[in-house]
């Protein structure tokens, strides 16, 4: 479905429109979206799941009005961790019994909103939260639909920073030590609380699934625990998002429906093992949708080589629009967007232009020696937290989030303004 691609006169063009075409209608840097690859990819992953799953976009990854209305056309529900985002998610239309709260320090008007509006669900994360829910639901006379988020001691292999579901960290209760099955009777006892389940998410650019096979068997010998103590099958589970996507030729993605697969098969295999009937099934995936729609436009200002070392080219953007190269070491692939060059590739380093030397956007590509000021770089598989994780350092403004579709483009978010930072500036 993506529909980008080299264009015979040697530019990178997407959904019809060449890459200096955007440039110069809405300046660099800028994410392109690729909206009908954005809308595939959707497509994919309810169509793998099927009618008896729920797929939540993560919201995190990015979220606009613009997404939040692709999300509901498309069919999907919608995971939210923050006020902001909730009511972003409001503001464009998406139905609240479709949304679900996480967070693991949801503030107590975050969530008097959410139990307001009436989310479909709120995942409750403490044990301090499950009584703050439940005393807010019943304040407003109403009975909030929860799950409660384990963590069941995998350690997915990837980033320290971005796995979730290994002990020493701060989301959700601990399966060990029977913290869980405690969170469990503590939420059941409470009026304001209708528990539908259990969630679990391990982490983050996973691509292995032993992870999740590990996860849904514990989460499946909870419910089974759940139905021994207390005669009840709490009928919805969670097992997160986390599904990896390729950053670089070296990653190898799954698809949906070979995830997909693979959960309702280790799902039912274990609830079977333990007689209970299949649990409903979702999942939260966010990079993998919106991540490979997206790539980031740069311009090259300035070209420095370094004598046997390698040249460093700069670009208009960098740890603002991207800090995922200086936060996690993360890879990205860099191509010349606005010509093809038959000149010798030379090894090259794509840096921003903040004051920190750490400001790199990809660190080592193979760039054609005679790329000059004035080139077009594009730097793909940026639509997951980039604009999500852009910031201000240096009083960079942020780049606009800009959709491409039959050949037209559409800002959906617009490009920060000077005036936008002093608003702030009140002092
Ligand atoms: N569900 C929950 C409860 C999560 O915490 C997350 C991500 C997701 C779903 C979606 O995960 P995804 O499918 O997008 O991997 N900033 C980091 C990633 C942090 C992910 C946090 N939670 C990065 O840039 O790699």
């Amino acid at each position: 479905a993506r529909t980008v691609q080299r264009g015979q006169d040697g530019q990178i063009t997407v959904g019809g429109l060449s890459v200096g075409q955007l440039a110069e209608q809405v300046g660099t840097p800028a994410y392109i979206v690729d909206e009908a690859d954005f809308r595939a990819r959707c497509r994919a992953w309810v169509e793998a799941f099927g009618s008896d799953a729920d797929v939540f976009y993560a919201g995190k990854a990015f979220l606009s009005r613009a997404v939040v209305r692709w999300l509901h056309e498309e069919g999907l529900n919608l995971d939210v961790c923050s006020g902001g985002e909730l009511a972003t998610a409001l503001s464009a239309g998406m139905p609240a019994e479709r949304i679900a709260f996480h967070g693991n320090n949801k503030s107590e008007d975050e969530i008097r909103r959410a139990v307001e509006v009436g989310v479909g669900r709120i995942v409750l994360d403490s044990f301090q939260e499950i009584v703050r829910v439940a005393h807010i639901a019943q304040s407003l006379g109403k009975r909030q639909r929860v799950q409660i988020r384990v963590t069941v001691g995998v350690e997915a292999h990837t980033h320290e920073f971005i796995a979730t579901a290994h002990e020493d960290q701060k989301f959700g209760i601990a399966l060990a030590g029977g913290q869980a099955a405690e969170a469990v009777r503590r939420a059941l006892r409470l009026d304001g609380l209708e528990l539908i389940g259990i969630h679990s998410h391990i982490g983050s650019q996973i691509f292995d699934m032993a992870g999740f096979e590990v996860s849904a068997r514990r989460v499946v010998q909870l419910l089974a625990e759940v139905r021994d103590e207390h005669g009840i099958e709490l009928p919805e589970i969670d097992l997160g998002g986390g599904l990896g996507i390729a950053y670089t030729s070296a990653d190898d993605p799954r698809e949906p429906h070979h995830i997909a697969k693979a959960l309702n098969e280790i799902v039912s295999r274990e609830c079977e093992a333990a007689g209970l009937a299949t649990p409903r099934i979702s999942v939260e995936p966010g990079r993998a949708i919106v991540g490979p729609t997206a790539f980031t436009l740069y311009q090259v200002g300035t070209v420095k080589p370094l004598e046997g070392l390698r040249t460093y080219v700069s670009v208009d953007g960098g740890m603002s629009d991207n800090i995922r190269t200086a936060l996690y070491d993360a890879e990205y692939s860099v191509s010349l967007a606005s010509r093809t060059s038959e000149a010798e590739p030379m090894l090259s380093r794509v840096v921003g232009k903040h004051c920190e030397s750490g400001d790199i956007v990809v660190r080592d590509a193979f760039l054609p020696a005679d790329i000059a000021p004035g080139d077009l770089l594009a730097v793909p598989a940026t639509g997951a937290y980039c604009r999500s994780m852009a910031n201000n350092y240096n009083h960079a403004l942020r780049p606009p989030v800009v959709a491409v579709r039959d050949g037209e483009a559409r800002v959906i978010v617009r490009r920060e303004t000077e005036e936008d930072l002093l608003r702030l500036d009140v002092g």
